[in-house]
């Protein structure tokens, strides 16, 4: 039987895309394997956010050039953003991959691995466990053009699925066991701009909540210049929609919000979160912040410290510049502050960070709250809240998929220790 492996870096879209590759290829009888070496059919799905991640990737290339050297037959595909539309380059650079696929143009490799399941023996497939989660991309690619990022050279311009279409995928995956979806684009607050109707966001909560058998909705990414005051209320409003906002800010300073093309000031951003947190009081915030932007100052940098620890939020996802060939900023600005001191204020944010989660995840403990239950983690079940902390817990019955109420023993500043309070409380709120 055909085997395939799919290795995946980036951003939930790429998981995404993965979760839909495996389940395409499993449906033609292909199995998924947990080592590049057992593979029949090697994917790797890759990501060109930061050089780092592209490094990544490389490394991964090449080290597959012996296996493919050893195994000619083996297929190597590479997807992901990648994959620009210098085709001609990439064969250059990598002449033993087979395929080059741009993200979500994966027709190509499904066809020919169908044309490879037909030459072969069926084989008892094993069932597959299903996850009781699921990412559901609502609109791809983006028309933003922040100046530091790649993603609109790679993902094209904003795409909206049809409605329709998505509460038919949610249903479905609904009456398959999955619980918890979250919504992905790269703005879901622009959902449906591009439809000829104009639904927006809101009104796709408002009809995805009333799916019988789903328990949560999450959404994410949310861009500050795009969200309404009518998606905080519909949040606000809507049970099954967890209380958990994923808004990045990139920076706490006027003069690099403008020269990232944020389309916002920091005052904008910051009455946007007391809206946010008046209308849904136990909200969980988390941001993305970018340290070491071209010409970036120390009073600067200290502007965005200073705004991390008067705002507090409950994750921060913190990332130092890197240029990236072909945006706004890789050909106008200079990449000036030095390797070492943008790995300094990497460092303070993400030791401010810390303290803040800590204190967060602190009060949490003698609470009982909701988790679902995601899987497994070594001897402990994994789960998580409404407001996106991960806890675990041990129990020997089977917990997958189940909404418990976990009482919080212990909390560390990136997750939380705890005990169910009963196994068969089962709710959907
Ligand atoms: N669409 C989201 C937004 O508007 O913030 C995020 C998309 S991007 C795929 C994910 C994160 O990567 C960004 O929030 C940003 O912090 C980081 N990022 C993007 N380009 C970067 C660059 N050139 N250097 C460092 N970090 C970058
Ligand atoms: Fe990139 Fe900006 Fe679009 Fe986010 S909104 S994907 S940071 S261009
Ligand atoms: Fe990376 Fe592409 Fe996502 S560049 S972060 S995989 S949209």
């Amino acid at each position: 039987m055909n085997r395939f492996y799919i290795w995946t870096i980036g951003c939930q879209m790429n998981k995404a895309d993965s979760e839909r590759l495996a389940s395409n290829l499993e449906n033609i009888g292909y199995r998924q394997v947990e080592r590049a070496e057992e593979a029949d059919t090697i994917v790797l799905n890759s990501c060109s956010v930061r050089q780092s991640a592209e490094d990544k990737v490389i490394n991964k290339l090449s080290n597959l050039k012996a296996l493919k050297r050893k195994r000619p037959d083996v297929t190597l595909a590479l997807t992901g953003c990648m994959v620009n539309s210098n085709l001609e380059g990439l064969k250059e650079r990598y002449p033993h991959v087979d395929f080059f696929l741009k993200p979500q143009k994966l027709d190509d490799l499904l066809a020919y691995a169908e044309e490879q399941t037909s030459q072969d023996e069926p084989e008892d497939t094993p069932v597959q466990v299903q996850s009781p989660t699921a990412y559901v991309p609502i609109i791809h690619g983006c028309n933003n053009f922040c100046s530091f990022c790649i993603v609109p050279y790679r993902r094209g311009r904003e795409k909206s699925r049809p409605m329709t279409e998505i509460i038919a995928e949610i249903e479905s995956l609904s009456d398959r066991g999955v619980k918890e979806v979250t919504l992905l684009g790269q703005n879901v607050d622009s959902y449906g701009n591009d439809l000829s109707d104009r639904p927006d966001l809101s009104d796709l909560l408002q009809e995805l909540n009333q799916i019988d058998g789903l328990a949560r909705i999450r959404f994410l990414t949310s861009h500050p210049k795009d969200m309404s005051q009518k998606l905080i209320d519909t949040i606000a409003s809507l049970d099954k929609v967890c209380e958990h906002i994923s808004l990045p800010a990139q920076s706490g300073d006027n003069e690099i919000l403008k020269a990232m093309r944020r389309g916002y000031t920091i005052e904008q951003y910051c009455e946007l979160i007391s809206r946010i947190r008046y209308a849904i009081p136990d909200v969980a915030l988390s941001n993305d912040i970018i340290v070491g932007f071209p010409n970036e100052s120390s009073d600067q940098f200290q502007r965005t410290f200073d705004f991390l620890e008067e705002y507090k939020f409950d994750t921060v996802h913190v990332a130092v510049y890197s240029p990236r060939p072909g945006t706004i900023a890789s050909r106008k600005m200079e990449d000036n502050i030095p390797s070492t001191e943008k790995q300094d204020r990497l460092r303070k944010i993400e030791e401010l960070q810390e303290r803040i989660s800590i204190d967060k995840t602190s009060r949490l403990v003698g609470q009982t709250v909701e988790v679902l239950v995601e899987g497994r983690k070594g001897n402990k079940w994994q789960s998580r809240t409404r407001s996106d902390k991960l806890v675990f817990f041990s129990h020997d019955e089977s917990c997958l998929g189940k909404l418990l109420q976990v009482k919080i023993d212990h909390a560390g500043p990136w997750s939380l220790q705890g005990t169910p309070v009963t196994s068969d409380n089962l709710c959907t709120k």
